[in-house]
């Protein structure tokens, strides 16, 4: 008996020692670089602690000091990088750094099931296609009526929540959600989809069950897991088969009894269905490409209406002066009963647009991405030996938040450093976009196509919801980004808040 747990004993151990040597020893390269000990991203399954806590106890530091570090995520060794220099490197050298999303990286996975061969992760000819037909689509202008509507009904739903809650707060992510989906359906695939008129729209509730299961957190640091027959992943991949084909009815239902322009339209929907029909694209790409663009079209947005809500109501002086600045707009406005001033108008609000980079900077929806591979040995920077094969990425959150780059304030929400003209504030954006400083919307060839709708969703968002609520925390909801005692650190580092913040409103 002694000997057979002698034997067990040993046996364990040499297996455990394996699994060390072959996946969680920090690779020998690049030299120059710290690794942040694997242990790190398992702490969040043992320990209720917020993910702003780990990074700053265990990354920034080693970030800071190096430009980068060896980070384990998704079952391998990772080159995170910090410094804008390094950045700007990778951004423009996209045939050295090249994308390979989870479609390469883990191809057996759910989240390559969800998300597959896209836009933003494909590369070379691929992308060249799929850029043909969703690039027109998402850089047309954009009407203000529509997303004024929403706002509208996103307030009456606000206002219904409020006078339930009675003096508590109101959790509005889910109400943030319902409207971003709406928008997105609307405006970018001009697709009916009414969350606004029901919480019960099927496939909204859909996207959030998927949502919930390709992001946890074991699957995501241990893809191998995907591998094992287990039934909630088989479950999984089924919501994710139905998620993709329910988003094809609905803008196949929508575009039935319109004509169709085809890839002749300036309208995305059309020219999806277009590159599908006219045998562009198989229908694997068209669904891969329609998710992708539904995804990143109605969360990071939303992610974004958080953060800027957030730092609204942490900063009341600021929610003033904006409101000053929304009445006299609204009042300098020749047409008095329209409900929003056109585009343009809207687009010379100085501080609203600083207020949505500020928040942008502080809190990027996605904080941190690792989804490009070297193609070849090579140097980042001149200083930084990065072998063939291995996975590059950012941390957007740290870049941001560089204080060589933005001083010693460099954590602290003042739109004012964006300056105090339309003017100021744009010069201002592209040069610091230019030098690799601010990043939350990528940069080079390849960065993001949804910037134009996303700024102008902003600034209807803030301009209705500023212009009718004082936003204000509740007292009784705690300042953290992770939920109390759930593990989340999940697709990566700071995307925005997973514990949403519940806000009162006057
Ligand atoms: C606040 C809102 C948004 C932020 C912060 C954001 C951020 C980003 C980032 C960082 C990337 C590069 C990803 C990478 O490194 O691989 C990207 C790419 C992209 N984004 Fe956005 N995004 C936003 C809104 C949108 C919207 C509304 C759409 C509309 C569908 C969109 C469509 C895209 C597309 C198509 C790409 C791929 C571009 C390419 O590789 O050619 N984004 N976005």
């Amino acid at each position: 008996m002694i000997v057979l747990i002698f034997e067990l004993l040993l046996l364990t151990a040499l297996l455990v020692s394996s699994v060390y040597w072959a996946f969680l020893l920090p690779p020998q390269y690049p030299h120059n670089v710290p690794a942040v000990p694997f242990w790190v991203a398992l702490i969040p399954f043992f320990k209720d602690v917020d993910q702003s806590d780990i990074f700053r106890k265990y990354i920034e530091g080693p970030l800071h000091r190096h430009g980068a570090v060896k980070l384990f995520f998704g079952a391998q060794w990772n080159i995170l990088v910090h410094r804008p220099s390094y950045l700007l490197e990778i951004f423009k050298h996209e045939d050295v750094y090249q994308k390979s999303g989870n479609q390469k990286k883990i191809p057996h996975s759910v989240l390559a099931d969800f998300l597959g061969d896209n836009i933003i992760s494909s590369r070379g000819e691929a992308w060249k296609c799929y850029q043909s037909v969703i690039k027109p689509g998402l850089q047309r202008p954009f009407e203000v009526d529509t997303l004024a509507n929403n706002a509208s009904l996103l307030c009456g739903l606000i206002e219904t929540a409020q006078k339930r809650a009675g003096k508590g707060g109101i959790p509005v992510q889910v109400l943030l959600q319902r409207y971003s989906v709406a928008n997105c359906a609307a405006v970018l695939l001009q697709t009916e989809l009414p969350t606004l008129q029901s919480d019960e729209v099927a496939i909204n509730a859909l996207q959030m069950a998927v949502k919930r299961e390709i992001f946890k957190p074991i699957f995501m640091n241990f893809p191998i897991l995907d591998r094992l027959p287990l039934p909630g992943r088989k479950r999984a991949r089924n919501m994710v088969t139905a998620f993709k084909n329910q988003l094809k009815s609905a803008l196949v239902a929508s575009h039935v009894e319109k004509p169709v322009a085809g890839l002749e339209s300036d309208k995305l929907g059309a020219r999806l269905l277009a590159a599908m029909e006219s045998s562009l694209w198989t229908e694997k790409q068209f669904l891969d490409n329609l998710t992708v663009t539904f995804v990143a079209g109605q969360e990071n947005p939303q992610l974004l209406m958080i953060s800027m809500l957030y730092l609204l109501a942490k900063h009341p002086q600021v929610q003033d002066q904006l409101l000053d600045e929304i009445r006299d707009k609204a009042a300098a406005a020749a047409d008095h009963d329209a409900p929003l001033p056109e585009a343009a108008a809207l687009q010379d609000l100085p501080l609203m647009t600083a207020v949505i980079y500020e928040s942008l900077r502080l809190y990027p929806p996605i904080g941190q991405l690792i989804n490009r591979r070297a193609a070849k040995d090579t140097m980042l920077g001149g200083a930084i030996y990065v072998p063939r094969g291995t996975y590059v990425g950012y941390n957007c959150y740290s870049t941001n938040r560089d204080a060589a780059a933005w001083g010693p304030a460099a954590c602290e929400f003042r739109p004012e450093r964006w300056g105090d003209s339309s003017e100021s504030v744009q010069k201002h954006f592209r040069l610091r976009r230019a030098r690799g400083e601010f990043i939350s919307f990528h940069g080079g060839k390849r960065a993001c196509l949804g910037e134009r709708f996303a700024m102008f969703e902003m600034r209807v968002t803030l301009w209705v919801l500023v212009g009718r609520f004082r936003w204000s925390l509740d007292p009784g909801w705690e300042d953290r980004k992770t939920p109390v005692g759930r593990f989340c650190l999940s697709s990566g580092l700071f995307s925005s808040f997973s514990y949403p913040p519940s806000f009162r409103v006057i």
